[in-house]
């Protein structure tokens, strides 16, 4: 039986038309302007009206990732259910060995916990320490398991992070082995010692999260992480930028011709460090790494996409509840567990604040949240794309209408939304994974362990 979509505006990061697309054996089969059943049995949708877009292609989530002293709260069940409601078919989770652990131990518990993910997914690994079988493993990494990303932390010191030796070490080993640096760019010394100076002083509260952690603090590590990349010759990828000086940094490394990616989140353009003064400990929602900004940052944000500087939108996804995880938190906020949930909103926010205000158009809307994730990541076309052969990951975007965002109705495992109140514009319709309907008109039909582990070659 296949699936035929009809009548639909088709959008991928290149082409805008009205017309059909046939579905059959999970793939894409056949796209024209007109195309008919070819059997009694096919389903049809007519998506007359919506836009049908590739499924979206999420880079950065965390789910239930262990994490100062707690675990996010999203498992990869939850977790994907709620990406597919939100029209992303296809997430990239990270493998975070600790420090001391082997990588290839990571990336087994990881690949045991996923199983239970209800789309396809791939993994990035986490290289926290630099020792002497690290090499060797990233290469196996590259060569055998599917996994050619590495994500380093210049911050977190104590924990995951690393100093920049190491990091010069593991962007060395990277580069042999044909993999891409991934990195979180906060100068980890310097955000440590504020955090000690702030408490000492009695400043405790959420609100002091931004004022250790300084927009110039990240603006340095991203330009230091730059250059660490130019001297060993590695590519790299800047994670949840949020800031004007991260930005200047990685636009000037554009500009020289390095190659570095560039990926921001809907929560770095939408909310401002107003959200920490929040009354009765609310604030803690908001806490995650690196911070929300002051006003200011976000409209520089919005430039760096308008410009093309940005590649990819991702979440960070890594929800803790209010309720038992953030308190622990309540009278020292450098013990807030970071991180908040996004992956549902990720589209439908940059459909509302990016196209509907006319900052982007529908091809580069469609770039940042599948295409360009997809190819910068090694899946591209089999995801990403609306192409004859690829995977038939398809959502269908009705414009139509508007609502608001809400804790009480999202399906992220987790007590508070940091978009609550949040309007949006149009809706996920339907998703389709793989050829067959897991969401439609509010009514989700995923399976768990139904998603697949997708292996990818070295990108882009
Ligand atoms: O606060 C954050 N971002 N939590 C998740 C871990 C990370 O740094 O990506
Ligand atoms: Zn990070
Ligand atoms: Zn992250």
């Amino acid at each position: 039986m296949g699936l035929l979509i009809k009548q639909g505006e088709i959008v991928t990061a290149a082409e805008r038309f009205r017309g059909d697309i046939y579905c059959e054996g999970g793939q894409i089969t056949a796209i024209a302007s007109s195309l008919d059943k070819r059997s009694a049995k096919d389903e049809v949708i007519d998506a007359s009206g919506a836009y049908v877009l590739p499924g979206g292609v999420e880079p950065h989530v965390h789910m239930e990732l262990p994490f100062m002293g707690s675990e996010s709260s999203d498992d990869f069940e939850t977790g994907s259910t709620a990406a597919v409601a939100g029209g992303t078919t296809t997430i990239i989770d990270l493998a975070i060995p600790g420090r001391g652990q082997s990588l290839l131990d990571g990336l087994r518990i990881w690949m045991e916990k996923a199983e239970k993910t209800v789309c396809d997914y791939a993994l990035h690994m986490a290289v926290t320490w630099f020792g002497e079988k690290t090499a060797e493993e990233i290469s196996f990494c590259v060569r055998e398991a599917g996994v050619p990303s590495f994500k380093s932390f210049m911050a977190y010191k104590g924990a995951i992070g690393v100093d920049d030796d190491e990091l010069f070490q593991i962007m060395t080993c990277t580069r042999e082995a044909g993999g891409l640096t991934m990195i979180h760019a906060e100068h980890g010394d310097v955000v440590a010692n504020l955090q000690k100076k702030l408490i000492s002083e009695g400043k405790t509260e959420p609100r002091y999260h931004e004022v250790s952690r300084p927009s110039y603090v990240e603006g340095e590590a991203t330009a230091r992480a730059i250059m660490l990349a130019r001297a060993t010759g590695q590519k790299l990828y800047v994670v949840h930028m949020t800031c004007r000086e991260a930005l200047e940094a990685v636009t000037e490394a554009k500009l020289r011709g390095q190659e570095v990616y560039a990926e921001t989140c809907p929560q770095y353009l939408l909310l401002d460090d107003e959200v920490y003064k929040k009354p009765d400990f609310e604030g803690a929602a908001y806490v995650m790494s690196p911070p929300i900004r002051p006003k200011g940052h976000q409209e520089v944000l919005w430039g760096g996409i308008e410009a093309g500087v940005f590649d990819t939108i991702g979440t960070d996804h890594c929800p803790f509840n209010q309720k038992g995880q953030k308190e622990m938190g309540r009278d020292d906020f450098t013990k807030i567990p970071n991180g908040a949930a996004g992956v549902e909103h990720r589209v439908q926010l940059l459909y509302t604040y990016g196209v509907c205000t006319d900052r982007i158009d529908m091809n580069r809307f469609v770039d940042l949240v599948a295409t360009r994730p997809a190819r910068i990541f090694g899946l591209y076309p089999r995801k990403g794309s609306l192409t004859v052969g690829g995977d038939a990951d398809i959502t269908i975007y009705d414009p139509s209408g508007e609502s608001k965002l809400s804790a009480k109705t999202h399906h992220h495992r987790c007590d508070r939304s940091i978009f609550e109140g949040f309007v949006v514009k149009g809706r996920v319709a339907k998703v389709i994974l793989g050829g067959k309907i897991a969401f439609s008109d509010g009514d989700l039909k995923v399976e768990r362990g139904a998603g697949r582990f997708v292996k990818r070659p070295v990108g882009p």
